[in-house]
């Protein structure tokens, strides 16, 4: 008999969310502020910690892990925890082991990752401009990502590419984005921003419903609803003119809440049991106080049983603030 965890609203938890690291190389602007304040370095949890915290949810029924950020790359040594847990995909226990990233690293890793069993990755790129993606990262270097991607796909990884669809900046770039990718054997996903944290922007101003993109897409390109399905809140289309998959994540004008099967778990120990929503249990202190793991399965239990029925994201013109206080890049998306 496999574990499985069961919320209240009878959704089995089996995908589970780490942000290794609230720290990124990357600024962008719908995500972060130019300067933030990040955790000081004290206040994480070991690799150790962690990979004792990500065994006791596989333990639990757990299948999916992937590991985020902030850029989960730039965390000190993050290949040995991903070499710890990459023996619960030998021992059959987890069936994905995965991580989402900026790119901005990959090259270096991408071959170790595919040793560890890592199959499929997702990587943020927003535009294929090099002086937008400057802009929207506030300084990063596409080549180095687009070598990241070729260094990937030379180890046998899938990679999904993620774009924040932001209205004026990228919209009208999604067709070439879109032939790009799938051109390359590549599935794309477009997200409707989601108002979490202060940035510098004017999120209102940002916000471009799906929708409305599918809309004009459709007017390129032929699009076919397909059941093809990740485990995340994607809903994906077969493209007949590139022969490959868009996604849409659309967490504004579609809730996908009901079908929810995933918590997060941040850098200090503390399970966000919904993305939008403020809610959180620590596990950091019954993970420090004893040896075992029964207080902590006590708390991952009890946090279960509070997970909340869905987020209720709005991008209000007049206040403009953030539904959610925290950054993405604390729960990692
Ligand atoms: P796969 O389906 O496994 O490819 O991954 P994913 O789409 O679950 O993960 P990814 O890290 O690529 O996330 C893509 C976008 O989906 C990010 O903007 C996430 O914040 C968003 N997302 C993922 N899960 C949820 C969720 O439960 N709620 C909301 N609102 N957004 C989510
Ligand atoms: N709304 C939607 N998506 C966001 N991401 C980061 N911040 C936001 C936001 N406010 C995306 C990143 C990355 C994924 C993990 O989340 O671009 O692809
Ligand atoms: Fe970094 Fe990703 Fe946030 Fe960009 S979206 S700043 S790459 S965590």
């Amino acid at each position: 008999h496999e574990a499985e965890m069961i919320d209240p609203f009878g959704r089995s938890i089996e995908y589970l969310r780490v942000s290794v690291t609230d720290r990124c190389d990357f600024r962008c602007t719908y995500c972060m502020a130019e300067d933030m304040t990040f955790l000081p370095k004290k206040d994480l949890l070991s690799l150790e910690e962690l990979d004792r915290l990500c065994t006791a949810f596989v333990e639990k029924g757990v299948r999916k892990l992937r590991l985020t950020g902030g850029e989960p790359l730039v965390r000190k040594n993050v290949m040995h925890l991903v070499r710890q847990l990459s023996r619960h995909l030998d021992s059959g226990a987890l069936k994905e082991l995965t991580l989402t990233t900026n790119g901005s690293q990959l090259s270096r890793f991408a071959a170790e990752l595919a040793d560890c069993g890592v199959r499929r990755i997702n990587v943020s790129i927003d535009t294929l401009d090099p002086g937008k993606f400057r802009t929207i990262t506030r300084w990063g270097d596409l080549s180095r990502v687009l070598e990241g991607l070729e260094a990937a796909q030379a180890a046998g990884i899938a990679i999904k590419i993620n774009a924040v669809a932001l209205k004026g900046f990228n919209d009208e770039e999604i067709p070439d984005l879109l032939r790009w990718a799938n051109g390359r054997g590549m599935d794309l996903t477009v997200i409707e921003t989601m108002p979490m944290g202060e940035i510098d922007a004017d999120r209102t101003d940002q916000y471009m419903p799906l929708s409305l993109l599918r809309a004009r897409l459709e007017q390129q390109f032929t699009l076919n609803d397909i059941p093809y399905r990740t485990g995340g809140p994607a809903r994906y289309v077969q493209v007949a003119e590139t022969g490959g998959r868009l996604g849409f994540i659309t967490p504004m004008t579609h809730n996908f809440c009901e079908s929810c099967n995933r918590v997060r778990l941040t850098c200090t120990g503390t399970l966000y049991m919904c993305l939008g929503q403020e809610d959180a249990a620590d596990l950091r202190a019954p993970l420090r106080a004893s040896e075992g793991n029964d207080l902590l399965s006590q708390a991952i239990d009890e946090a279960i049983g509070r997970k909340p029925k869905g987020h209720d994201f709005v991008i209000d013109r007049r206040t403009n603030r953030p539904s959610v206080p925290r950054h993405m890049s604390v729960t990692g998306g």
